[in-house]
């Protein structure tokens, strides 16, 4: 049996997290290959229903990251993202998602190796999980 290797979605904002991404990639920092990146121009464009998206189309994690709190390039998009996140997890308790499949964070222009960290931890744990299963049921229920 070949050996799980997980696939995660990161969605992220432009302005913060991906740039700090590039500033792991052009620092020549590595880190987990198994994260595909989607960028967003803010955290607070995040419909959290692409999340829900993403793991009926076979992701087995997801990392959110933007600015840190005071940093949003759109002053409180951030702040409107952590706020649906906190709704959002009484949904995935709602739909039997274990919540350690999503991670949550701020990761700054300057923070590349707080990626690679986030990164490297967020595969180590989702790898402890196992692939998510349920997509069949996300997809039963409209979420495509
Ligand atoms: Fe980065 Fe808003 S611009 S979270």
């Amino acid at each position: 049996m070949p050996e799980f290797r997980p696939r995660i979605v990161a969605f992220v904002c432009n302005w913060c997290t991906y740039a700090g991404a590039d500033l792991t990639g052009t620092s020549r920092m590595k880190y987990s290959p198994q994260v595909s990146i989607i960028r967003f121009p803010c955290t607070g464009r995040i419909d959290f229903m692409l999340l829900l998206k993403a793991f009926a189309n076979g992701a087995d994690g997801i990392i959110v990251s933007g600015c840190h709190p005071n940093d949003c390039h759109y002053s409180s998009g951030n702040f409107h993202a952590r706020r649906r996140w906190i709704v959002f997890r009484a949904l995935l308790d709602f739909l039997g998602i274990d919540v350690r499949r999503i991670q949550f964070s701020w990761v700054s222009a300057a923070e590349g190796a707080k990626w690679a960290r986030l990164v490297n931890e967020t595969a180590e744990r989702i790898h402890g999980l196992g692939p998510f299963t349920d997509y069949h049921r996300l997809r039963g229920m409209g979420v495509e």
